[in-house]
């Protein structure tokens, strides 16, 4: 599947491991910047993420920065973006898994590239799993998530 990868300047020192890994597991990575350690604003780099999911150019995303709060908010404003900072592997696929996480947060000043190796591995792997037999809940919630999404415009 084709994975936006965005970050501003804080983001910027995973960015290049964030795209190995996208690119070991068999992804195509989309890298939609920021290209230097050169201080930026990071909701501009949300937003080219989130543009990219919401036009079809990606399915999912990694967005990061100094601490991925700021990252995870501003994606969150997008309709269609359903993003988490996840510093820990069981976070990152079970957002996939249960509550159909598309775009992965994580802050470059938190973790360091090992972790964030197996959470973008993780994450990658992971598939929403609502519409299994058994598995309905997780659907009828992410419907209720995504009714609140309708309705606060
Ligand atoms: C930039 O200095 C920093 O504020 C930003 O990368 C991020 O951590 C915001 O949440």
């Amino acid at each position: 599947m084709k994975v936006a990868i965005a970050c501003d300047h804080g983001g910027f020192p995973l960015k290049e491991t964030v795209i190995e890994v996208v690119r070991a597991a068999g992804h195509e990575p989309l890298d939609l910047g920021t290209h230097s350690a050169e201080s930026v604003d990071y909701p501009d780099f949300a937003e080219k993420l989130g543009r990219a999911i919401q036009n079809g150019d990606a399915e999912r995303g990694v967005l990061m920065c100094g601490s991925g709060v700021g990252a995870n908010i501003a994606a969150n404003k997008m309709n269609g973006v359903y993003a988490a900072i996840c510093h820990d592997t069981y976070s990152a696929h079970q957002g996939v898994e249960h509550d159909d996480m598309n775009v992965l947060c994580m802050g470059a000043r938190i973790i360091g590239p090992e972790p964030a190796k197996e959470i973008v591995t993780a994450f990658l792997g992971a598939r929403f799993v609502g519409n299994d037999s058994g598995e309905e809940r997780h659907a009828r919630r992410v419907s209720k998530v995504r009714k609140l999404e309708e309705e606060s415009v």
